[in-house]
């Protein structure tokens, strides 16, 4: 392979996906997630159920696949973690870059939690271990929820599930893009598909499925008017499809030159998509079987959204089904594996960005990226306050951190930097789909308005009306002080000189694998 020289700044060896599936697999992978099977049914449900469709697949159109493709133009063309990106296009919008870095720690810190329930759930199942009372023994004996005024003592039951998560991805993480990353995809995507795709189809063979997907299709118009529903729709393709907050872009850097941009990213968006329809699929024809044997409605259940959806609702399925252990381990061990290649993808965006602003090994920096985010999270998620902790993290996390990175990257690259032409041409050169200038509109126009208008509804919204009926004091901490500290810690962080500064790189003179790059 022969190689043209590279600029000082540039490594002269970046990791590298052994090739187009290897890449895809691995976007998928990190799409995938609990977004996909722990939030989207219920969030669909709760916001217009069928009707729901239309703002998803609008927000999916205007703003999910335009932004994915934005992300992959970054990553691929500028070649680097998100503060190098956003560095190289103009050195003061380096702290986009961080933002990006510290929203996606954020998401680990409790997104590890969850998985180690789900790890845990997975053992419970075998056994059902939560006897006749599921909601008790997940708030009670599980995690040992206490009073949201602080009382925050380490539950053992987390902790060690929590542990054993953290050597493993710690492990994959010091392994790199292609012996680690790449590897672990390649084995558990496909085992993750099989298994859920089995579960599914046992869940509408269950009696009462139809009635479940009946409820569940149903759609109620009237929620349509109803901004909420939109806001919905907008951060539930965010999160699902890893966009705006660096994932797509840090995986993308690592692409060969020689790359098929805008076919990857379609099949990234619809493979998602499809995931997660299927997940509605079959959660809700399980709920149909729950309705059935509780006699009532599916209109009537309750549990059906967040957490108590997984770890309450479904384990009474379990134990009223025949097999119900066997579906039970095929449930939780589903949730376990799409959580935890979603769950390297969001540390690779902070162990990349170490590795390049202070020159770690990528060992080094995956020991202290997996070491500090797991520090956190047992201390904050891990303890008897953890769950009311994680859902207002999550909530601001979401609806105001993400949606912010996507108007500041949206807005920055097309007014600030005019950078849009330049990154279609890339876009189109690296593909055999050719983009049009209808992703202009969309990346400068369409997603940054309709965004700002999502913004504005949802601080107007948690400043007048709280969230969750949380005293105002928790979500002062949680929600506002942690958004604070994001703000503070991206600036701080851009302010700190680099080993080796990343300026002096040229996107149109970097040639790889015998690729030529457009002029710009
Ligand atoms: N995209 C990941 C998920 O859906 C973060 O869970």
């Amino acid at each position: 392979m022969s190689r043209t020289p590279t600029t000082s700044a540039e490594p002269a060896r970046r990791e590298q996906w052994t090739g187009q599936y290897g890449f895809i697999l691995a976007a998928i992978g990190s799409a995938v997630g609990l977004g996909n099977i722990w939030r989207f049914p219920g969030v669909a449900y709760t916001n217009g159920g069928g009707a729901f469709l239309i703002p998803y697949l609008v927000a999916l159109l205007t703003a999910g696949i335009p932004i994915l493709l934005l992300d992959y133009s970054l990553g691929h063309r500028f070649r680097g973690s998100a503060p190098t990106v956003f560095r190289r296009i103009n050195k003061n919008f380096e702290v986009l870059g961080w933002l990006q870095v510290l929203i996606s720690f954020v998401i680990i810190t409790y997104y590890a939690v969850i998985l180690a329930w789900a790890l845990r759930y997975t053992f419970y199942s075998v056994t059902e271990a939560w006897g006749d009372d599921p909601m008790g023994f997940f708030v009670g004996d599980f995690l040992q929820v206490g009073d949201p005024a602080m009382n925050a003592d380490v539950v053992p039951g987390i902790f060690w599930p929590l542990v054993g998560l953290w050597v493993v991805a710690a492990i994959i993480m010091a392994l790199g893009i292609t012996s680690g990353l790449e590897r672990a995809n390649r084995v558990f995507m496909p085992v993750l598909l099989v298994i859920f795709l089995t579960l599914v189809v046992r869940a509408l063979f269950l009696p009462g499925a139809a009635d479940g997907l009946n409820e569940f299709f149903t759609p109620n118009w009237q929620a349509l008017g109803d901004p909420q529903v939109w806001i919905a729709a907008y951060s539930q393709i965010f999160f699902s499809l890893s966009v705006a907050f660096g994932i797509m872009l840090t995986y993308s850097s690592y692409l060969k030159r020689r790359s098929n941009l805008v076919p990857t990213g379609l099949v990234t968006g619809f493979a998602n998509s499809s995931f997660e329809i299927l997940a509605g699929f079959g959660v809700f024809a399980t709920l149909g079987f729950l309705a059935h044997k509780s006699n009532v409605a599916v209109g009537e259940l309750e549990g059906i959204t967040g957490p108590i959806l997984s770890f309450v609702t479904f384990p009474s399925v379990i134990s009223m089904m025949p097999g119900g252990p066997i579906f039970g381990v095929i449930f939780f061990a589903s949730l376990s594996l799409a959580g935890f290649t979603s769950l390297i993808s969001l540390l690779q965006v902070v162990s990349a960005a170490m590795q390049e602003k202070f020159g770690l090994n990528r060992r080094l920096a995956a020991l202290l990226s997996c070491g500090i985010t797991g520090v956190l999270s047992v201390i904050l998620f891990s303890t008897t306050n953890g769950l009311n902790a994680l859902d207002v993290v999550d909530k601001f996390i979401n609806e105001i951190g993400i949606v912010s990175s996507a108007i500041l990257m949206t807005l920055l690259v097309s007014y600030a930097a005019k950078k849009l032409p330049e990154l279609l041409k890339h876009l189109n050169h690296y593909s055999t789909l050719p983009v049009g200038k209808w992703w202009y509109a969309m990346i400068g126009g369409l997603a940054p308005a309709v965004l700002s208008v999502i913004f504005v509804a949802t601080v107007y919204s948690l400043v007048t009306e709280g969230y969750g009926g949380y005293p105002e004091s928790f979500i002062y901490q949680f929600g506002w002080t942690m958004l604070l500290l994001v703000v503070i810690a991206s600036f701080t962080l851009s302010v700190i000189p680099w080993k080796v500064k990343p300026d002096d790189f040229d996107p149109v003179d970097y040639h790889e694998d015998g690729a030529s790059a457009p002029k710009a």
